[in-house]
C-alpha cells in the first residue's frame, strides 16, 4: 500500500511517500481501506516530535479516517466487509489501509460522506466533550469560540448552536469570519484587527460571555478570561499559537469563574464508554442534519506534507482532507 511515513521527527516537507507491505487482519481486528484522512493540528506536532505523547520514528501520521471495511480476522461478528466506517486511530490514517479493533470504529450516518466522515471525529468529539462534559454549556447561555475558523473551532460554532447556545465567533481575517458565519455564528470578532475585550463587552451589554472555547492560547487568553461573566467557565483546549499563556492567579477570583482543561483524547483512553457516548451523540446530530461538513480543502495522498503545513500555517479555513482512494461506486447515501 502507499502510505505517508515520518521517518524521523522534522517539519512537513520530510514527510515520505513510501510503498508499505498490505497489512493483514489478525483475529479480532478489522481491515479498513482508507478513502479520505482529516489533517489536524496535532499532526504537526506529532511528526515534529513536540507533542505531548511522543512517536518513536518510523511511523504513519494521520489520526482521522474514513473507508470501508474490506476483511475481518476471526471473532469479528459486529462489522463486515462493505461497512462504511469511521475512526480516529491517532496515528496510520495517511495510508490505504489500516488494521483496527471494532471498538475504535463508529458507523458513518447515511447522510455523510467519506470526506466529510474523514474530518469529522476529533474535531466533533473534542467540542462536544468540551462544551457538554467539561463546560456543562447550558442553551441561551454565551459561547466564545476562538481560532473559530479552526478544525475545533468551527466544530465548537456548530456543537454550541445545536445545543441553544449564542455562539461568538472570533478568528484573524475576514475570509474566515465569513466561514463562521456560514456554520451558524451569531455575533463575529476579527481579532487581527479588532479589540476582542472591547467587542466582547459590547457584544455581551457588558455582562461578559459564560463560556469560553480557547484552542489558540497565547496573546487571546488573558484578555478572553477577563471577558468571562459571573460562573463563566474558560475551557483551556490547546495552543495553536505556539505560546502556553501565563494567567494571573487572581483572575478566576475576581471574575468568579473557573478555568477548565480539556483532554478528549486522554478522557477516551481511560473512560472508553463515556467516550463512546460522546461520539455517539455527536454522530448522532449529524445524522439528525444539526451539523453539517465545514468548508474542505482537498489534497491527494501524495500532496499530505503540504495539507499539514497549510494547515499549521493558519492558511485554511475549516479543514484539510486527504482524499486517498476514491469512493467505490456503489456505497455512496
Ligand atoms: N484538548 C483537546 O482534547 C484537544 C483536541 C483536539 C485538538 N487540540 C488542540 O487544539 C489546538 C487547535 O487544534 P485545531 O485542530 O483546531 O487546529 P487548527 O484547525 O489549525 O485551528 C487552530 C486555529 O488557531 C488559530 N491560530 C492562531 N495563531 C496561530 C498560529 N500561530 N499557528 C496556527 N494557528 C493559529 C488559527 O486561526 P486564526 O488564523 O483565525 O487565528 C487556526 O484556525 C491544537 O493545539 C491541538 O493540539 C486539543
Amino acid at each position: 500500500m502507499r502510505a505517508i511515513v515520518c521517518r524521523e521527527y522534522g517539519p512537513p516537507s520530510a514527510l515520505v511517500l513510501s510503498e508499505l507491505p498490505d497489512p493483514q487482519p489478525g483475529p479480532g481486528q478489522v481491515l479498513v481501506r482508507i478513502h479520505a484522512a482529516g489533517v489536524n493540528f496535532v499532526d504537526a506536532l506529532l511528526i515534529g516530535g513536540s507533542y505531548q505523547i511522543r512517536i518513536p520514528p518510523p511511523f504513519v501520521p494521520g489520526g482521522d479516517c474514513a473507508g470501508t471495511v474490506i476483511a475481518t480476522g476471526a471473532g469479528v461478528t459486529d462489522f463486515a466487509a462493505g461497512d462504511r466506517v469511521l475512526v480516529s486511530p491517532g496515528i496510520g490514517a495517511y495510508a490505504e489501509l489500516i488494521t483496527l479493533a471494532p471498538v475504535q470504529l463508529a458507523r458513518m450516518p447515511a447522510n455523510m460522506d467519506f470526506a466529510g466522515a474523514a474530518v469529522f471525529l476529533q474535531a466533533n468529539a473534542t467540542a462536544y466533550f468540551a462544551l457538554v462534559n467539561r463546560g456543562t454549556l447550558k442553551a441561551d447561555e454565551t459561547l466564545l469560540v476562538l481560532g473559530a475558523a479552526g478544525g475545533t473551532g468551527a466544530a465548537a460554532i456548530q456543537v454550541g448552536k445545536a445545543l441553544g447556545a449564542r455562539v461568538i465567533a472570533a478568528a484573524s481575517s475576514a475570509a474566515k469570519l465569513e466561514a463562521c458565519r456560514a456554520l451558524g455564528a451569531d455575533v463575529l470578532i476579527d481579532y487581527a484587527s479588532q479589540d476582542l475585550r472591547a467587542e466582547l463587552k459590547a457584544a455581551t451589554g457588558g455582562r461578559g460571555v459564560d463560556l469560553v472555547f480557547d484552542p489558540v492560547g497565547g496573546a487571546l487568553a488573558e484578555p478572553a478570561l477577563r471577558s468571562c461573566a459571573e460562573n463563566g467557565r474558560y475551557l483551556v483546549i490547546g495552543f495553536a499559537s505556539g505560546e502556553i499563556p501565563k494567567l494571573p492567579f487572581n483572575l478566576p477570583l475576581l471574575k468568579s469563574c473557573q478555568v477548565v482543561g480539556v483532554d478528549w483524547g486522554g478522557f477516551a483512553r481511560r473512560h472508553p464508554e463515556a467516550g463512546r457516548a460522546v461520539t455517539d451523540a455527536v454522530l448522532a446530530l449529524y445524522a439528525q442534519g444539526r451539523l453539517s461538513d465545514p468548508p474542505l480543502a482537498h489534497y491527494p495522498l501524495e500532496r499530505t506534507a503540504e495539507a499539514i503545513a497549510d494547515l499549521a500555517a493558519r492558511r485554511i479555513a475549516g479543514k484539510c482532507v486527504i482524499d486517498v482512494a476514491p469512493e467505490p461506486s456503489g456505497h455512496r447515501p
